[in-house]
Parts: structure tokens; sequence; C-alpha cells
């Protein structure tokens, strides 16, 4: 992103040119009251107006509770912006010119051509959305029509939600955008036509779909999600990554809940599009949505910018739980301790619950939530009986209690979980302290799992040495893997010695077929530091014993191995693939490129067939 450096000049200029008035009155209704503006405070809960506009001063205060301040600070709250993001905002807002005040970095033609790829993928995109909007409203009698009216939304609600409709065509959009002039090689860029490989075939890639726009938090439309009309696969057909298009980073709707959860101070994650537009459509607009992606950390900071209060709302099965419990580190590393919303069981997900009840009754439901750490300390913990599967989930929960940056809410977290685990608290309290040293000494990468302290003084030095290093990468999982379980090393070392090319990682794993396979780590070592690259193979098994803990049990263990092997084959496979690309593009033998070419095909079908 283009960043900028603005003098104070600029910022009295630019505050000089908002009429505060205006500018509030897209967040509140106000009223004259003399020579000041009322309205009810958008930064706390109120009933009776206490917050007042002052035009002539430029500024606003509430007597309710206290916030005020200047165009700048009010938007700037409202929409939970930088400073120089709602110094950007006002100026576009006051059709006031930045560009001398961008902070240039790398050369000027660099940063235009990103600019200009940008702004012509938004362009195709943007001309996308004017098409398929269009299409709906023209087709509200069709197949589409009938969808909308199922699912209960009225042509008008599609209208300003700027739902749309990809005809059942092969070349609908790819008309249009010849019409519109935007060149093909763009559109397909920006994901909204499909080129054939090795042709210059192109296609529409959303056909017979209600399209569901995806904004960025700025609210430009940078990709689409197309919810077939009937059973027709996939169900979701979501835009690809793209320039433009990162679904790591974004979350549905973003752009038009922040005012709302900004006012409510909280918010809903739920899953799909369909859950967040019907409760947006029943008033409960405080509502974001992953895309279909599992949560990220991006996700979960972007959240974070917003608001701490935040109510997981995922379907009411098994897949959603585990998703739900899969965030709870996510959050939980930033200090959010998130609220699970609980449905009834009949209710399957958000919108079946929308479309149930009045707003009264859905209000109310929406109340009952608990706190998803308890949630899942109820869940996965009190059902467990056995000694070692209840010593092995108090350390799950304390390695997530451990990214908790708060110490008060360490504190409480701690004490529920002793109390769910029924022991008493000093001793969870022990582990965990023994657990935080742990980590201090040996500061965890690659992943969570807890793993045993290591037995040697040496390793331990050796240990510290390589942390350093890169992460856990398939090559070394697998080695570890076979430290653990060396009957998989006499099943798979040979497929492993074909796959991997670091030198270290192949000397590591034919050493280990000369050890007598009793496990022993001393005698190993022995073994290692008396080889030719000893200090580098000591090192690298020392790191190995530290990487999260393999597997329970040597069928889960097998299978790690089978999935390490399987990203090895497939980076390999790219590799080839791109080592042909370039030697087919200094290929200027006819029969050698057809060669090459068939090559190349081959290791596509064994990519795909992987
Ligand atoms: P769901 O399957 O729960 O969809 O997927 P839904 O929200 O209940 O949809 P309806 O009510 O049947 O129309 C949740 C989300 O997962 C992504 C989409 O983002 C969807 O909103 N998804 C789902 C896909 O990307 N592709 C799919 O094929 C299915
Ligand atoms: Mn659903």
């Amino acid at each position: 992103m283009t960043s900028y450096s603005f003098p104070p000049e600029f910022v009295s200029d630019l505050r000089s040119r908002i009429d505060i008035v205006e500018l509030v009155g897209d967040y509140v209704a106000l009223t004259k009251a003399g020579v000041n503006y009322k309205g009810l405070c958008p930064f706390h809960g109120e009933k009776t107006p206490s917050f007042t506009v002052h035009q002539g001063k430029a500024i606003f205060h509430c007597f309710g509770c206290g916030e005020g301040g200047d165009a700048i600070g009010f938007l700037k709250k409202t929409e939970n912006l930088s400073y120089p993001e709602t110094l950007i905002r006002l100026a576009n807002r006051a059709g006031v010119d930045i560009s001398p005040y961008e902070r240039r970095r790398g050369s000027v033609e660099a940063q235009a051509k990103a600019r200009s790829e940008r702004e012509q993928l938004e362009g195709a995109v943007a001309c996308a959305q004017i098409f398929f909007a269009r299409n709906l409203q023209n087709n509200l009698n069709g197949n589409v029509g009938n969808y909308l009216r199922k699912r209960g939304i009225d042509p008008l609600q599609a209208k300003t939600f700027g739902l749309g409709f990809a005809p059942d065509a092969w070349s609908a959009l790819k008309d249009e955008m010849g019409r519109q002039g935007i060149d093909e090689r763009v559109a397909v860029a920006a994901g909204l036509l499909v080129q054939k490989e090795g042709s210059n075939r192109r296609y529409d890639r959303f056909r017979d779909r209600l399209i569901f726009p995806i904004r960025d938090v700025g609210g430009t439309v940078i990709g689409f999600g197309g919810r077939s009309l009937g059973d027709g696969e996939p169900k979701y057909l979501n835009s690809p990554e793209s320039p433009i298009f990162n679904k790591r980073r974004l979350l549905y709707d973003l752009h038009h809940a922040r005012p709302a959860i900004a006012k409510a101070g909280s918010a809903f994650l739920v899953e799909g599009y369909m859950d967040a537009l019907s409760l947006y459509l029943r008033g409960v607009d405080n509502v974001i949505a992953t895309l279909g992606t599992a949560l990220s950390e991006e996700n979960v900071a972007a959240v974070k910018r917003y608001t701490s209060k935040v109510a997981i709302f995922f379907d009411n099965d098994r897949a959603g739980k585990a998703a739900a419990f899969r965030s709870l580190p996510l959050f939980m590393a930033v200090g959010i301790m998130p609220d699970i919303v609980l449905l009834p069981d009949a209710v399957k997900d958000p919108d079946q619950l929308a479309a149930g009840l009045d707003d009264q009754a859905l209000q109310q439901a929406l109340t009952r939530q608990t706190s998803l750490f308890d949630f899942f300390l109820q869940e996965k913990g009190a059902g467990l009986d056995g000694y070692n599967d209840r010593l092995q989930f108090l350390r799950e929960v304390l390695e997530m209690i451990l990214r908790l940056p708060d110490d008060p809410l360490r504190g409480m977290a701690l004490r529920a979980t002793a109390e769910s685990l029924r022991l008493a608290e000093e001793i969870v309290l022990d582990e965990y302290r023994r657990i935080r040293q742990h980590r201090q000494q040996y500061p965890a990468r690659g992943g969570d799992r807890f793993s045993a302290a290591p037995e040697g003084g040496s390793v331990k030095k050796l240990f510290s040495q390589s942390v350093s290093r890169t992460g856990s990468q398939p090559e070394e999982m697998i080695l570890a893997t076979f430290l653990t379980y060396p009957q998989l090393h006499d099943e798979f070392a040979n497929d492993y010695l074909d796959l991997v090319e670091n030198p270290d990682c192949c000397s590591l794993c034919r050493e280990l077929a000369q050890c007598d396979g009793s496990g022993d780590a001393k005698a190993l070592l022995q073994q290692l530091s008396s080889s030719r690259e000893g200090e580098t193979l000591c090192s690298l098994y020392a790191r190995l014993v530290h990487l999260p803990a393999p597997a329970e049990d040597l069928e889960v263990a097998r299978k790690v191995v089978c999935d390490c092997l399987l990203s090895l084959r497939k980076r390999q496979g790219h590799e080839q693939a791109r080592n042909l690309d370039r030697e087919l593009t200094q290929c200027r033998d006819e029969e050698q490129m057809f060669a090459l070419l068939r090559q190349k095909m081959e290791i596509k079908k064994r990519l795909m067939a992987s």
C-alpha cells in the first residue's frame, strides 16, 4: 500500500474543508437545537440525545460519555482507522489531491505499475459487479428470483446488498467485458474469466449463480462468492486468489459491519455469506464472516482492530464446533477470550435461526452465549477419564493459556481449567510454571504441542544453537518421526532419499539405517558425532528431537510420513515444471519443444492425481 507523509498545514487545511455536521450526519441522525446539532451518541448506548455537534467550532462532544473532538477524531474513532487512514478518507471526501504527500519507496515506475495493475483488476471486477447486479434485477421473474424468494430476500434488499446474478451462459460476462473495453487477460487475472490451459479460449467462471460481492475493508469490490441455485457443485464458488483478493486477509462484510461493531462494541463471527446476510436483514449488523477458509492470524488481527468482544456463531454441527475450537488459540494469542453462541439442537446455522424467529426472539436467542474457552474445557475435557489423556489435555490447555498476553485473563483461565479438570489450583499452576519456564528456554517453533524436556545437557546446548534456524519442513518432520518409530524408517527410507535434496537430511537418514534401532539417544549421538559431518548432524538431530511431538501412535505417524512425502513429491513436481518452463522459453527446436511439453503434461497429470 502506498504510504503518505502529511505535514501539519495539510491537516489544518483539510480540517477546515470538512463540514463536521455533514460528516457526523452520515452516522448519527442529527436534529438542530439552537446553534448546535443533537443526536444519539454513537460511542455509548443512550435513549435521550446528549451527543452534540457544533458546526461553527467544528467539534463534537457527548455529555453522556465525555467523548469529544474534531472531524478527524470522529471518523477515526467510529471507523476504527489509523490516523493516516483517516486523513486519506477525509481527503477523498473533500476532493483534496493527496498524491504530493506520497512517500516514495522503490522506483516511481514500479509503484505506478503496481498501482495500475491493481486499478485494472479492480476496474474489471467493478464492471462485473455492475453487470451481475443488473442481471439480477432483470431476472427477478426467473430462477434466481424464485431462489431469492425462497430464501426470504426481497429485490430491494438484494439491491442494497449488491447481490447479483451470473447467467447460465459461457460468455455472458466475457461479452460484457468486450463491450466495456476490458482486456480479457485482465479479467482472467481478476478471476472473472477462466482461461483453458494451453489455449486462448476463455469463458465465464461464474455461471447460473447468485453472486455475493466481496469487498475489501475500504468498500471496493475485489471478488465474488457465487451460490449455485440448485444442487450444483460446488455449492459456493469463490474468486481465486489474485493480487487484489487474498482470503487470509479478508473478512466478508467487514467494510459494512465496521461502524456497527464500533457502535455495539462487539462482533459476531459467522461461517457463511448467507449467515451474515440473513442476520443483517434482521437488523443484526455487527456481523462478519470468514470466506469459507479457516480463520487466519490476519483475520484475527483485523477483528482485534475493531473489538475485543467476539461471539463465534458457527454452524451447529461437529465441523462448526471443531472450527470454533481451532479458532480459540488464535484469539487467545491476541488477548481475546471469545464467546460462542449456543444454538438450539434443531437449528443448523445462524441463517436458519434468523429465519425462524421474530425480532425479539432472535435478540433473545443471540444472548445465549458462553465463553468459548469454558465450553472447550467442558466439551473436550470433562469426558476424559484416563490419566494420560487428562494430563495431555491439561498441557494442551496450558499451552493456550500461555499465549494470553494479559495476566488477569491467564489467572481466570487457569482457575477455570483447574475447576473443570477437578484439580487443585496449585497443581495446575505448578505445571503451568513448568511449561512456561520450558518455553522460555526453548521457544516454540512450528507447532504448539508441548514436547518433553530433553535428556542430556549437551543436546540442550546444541538445540539452543539451532533454534534460530528455519521452522519444521516436511523433510524434518519425517526424520523426527523416524527417530520415534524406527520401523517407519525401514519402510520409507528409500522414498525419502529419492525425494529429499538437503544433504544433511539425507546423511542423517542413512545414519539411522546404520544404528541398531534400540532408540538409545546416547548411542545414536555417539555414532553421529563420529561420522564425517559429525557436528552438522548432531545439531540437526538436536533440532529434530525438539520438533512438536510427531504423533501419538504408529498409525498416525505413518500417515504423517505419507502426508509429508506427498507434499515433498508435489514440491518436486512443481520444481520440475518450473525448470521445464524455463527450458521451454529458451527452446527453439520444435521437436524438442514437444518433448518438453509432453514431459510437463506428465508432471501436471501426476500432480493432479496426487
Ligand atoms: P455452508 O455450506 O455452511 O454454507 O458454508 P451456508 O452458509 O450454510 O450456505 P447456504 O445457506 O446453504 O446457502 C459456509 C461458507 O463456506 C464457504 C462459503 O464461504 C460459505 O458461505 N463455502 C462453502 C465455499 O467456499 N464453498 C463451498 O462449496 C461451500
Ligand atoms: Mn451454513
